[in-house]
């Protein structure tokens, strides 16, 4: 009689060296791809927190671009000199969609205000950054050409986006 091993191998055509080559490359496979699936998820994690820490730094700066038109405002001078911060919320509008991929909301562990709200209406979220754009290069316009006649709307119309946007898309403080 055959031992059970060899009657296995002769049912599946292989030798007994054949067959434990065949398992190690299948071992070897099965943990090639555990290690692909890790990485692919680490790069994720990756893409995720960058993400979020330009988006940040982002809001920051176009905060701080916003807090110095209204300053210039306020000081009555000339305003062509502001008309770059306009065009910096301008810039940075248009960089908004990219700046929000699947999985960069809580979920991802790194600390955002971004709410799921985000990825659920992704279109409006992203029209809304397409009327800042827009609304930005409006004030950019009037601040450029020191009509203060125009500027306060502009600069209403402006900042009254970045409400309009953070009311349903930003967790409160
Ligand atoms: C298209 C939607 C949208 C618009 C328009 C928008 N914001 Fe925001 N803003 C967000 C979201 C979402 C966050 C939270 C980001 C995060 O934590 O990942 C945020 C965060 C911020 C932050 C906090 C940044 C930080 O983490 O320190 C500031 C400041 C800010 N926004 C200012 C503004 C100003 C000023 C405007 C208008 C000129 C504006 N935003 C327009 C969606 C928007």
């Amino acid at each position: 009689m055959l031992p059970f091993s060899t009657a296995a191998q002769w049912r599946c055509g292989l030798t007994g060296e054949e067959h434990q080559t065949m398992t190690r490359a299948l071992l070897k496979a099965t943990v090639m791809a555990g290690l692909v699936m890790g990485l692919a998820s680490a790069a994720w994690a990756d893409t995720a927190a960058d993400a979020i820490a330009q988006r940040q730094a982002g809001y920051k700066a176009i905060g701080a671009a916003t807090g110095d038109i209204k300053k210039a405002m306020e000081a009555g001078g000339d305003l062509t000199a502001v008309a770059a911060k306009a065009e910096v919320v301008s810039a940075f509008a248009k960089r908004i969609p990219a700046l929000f991929p699947a999985g960069s909301g809580a979920e991802s562990g790194v600390k955002t205000r971004a709410l799921p709200a985000i990825w659920q209406n992704k279109s409006d979220f992203e029209a809304n950054a397409g009327i800042l754009g827009r609304e930005a290069d409006k004030l950019a316009a009037v601040l450029k050409a020191n009509d203060k006649a125009s500027v306060a709307a502009a600069f209403a119309a402006m900042t009254g986006e970045c409400g309009a946007c953070h009311r349903p898309y930003r967790m409160p403080q």
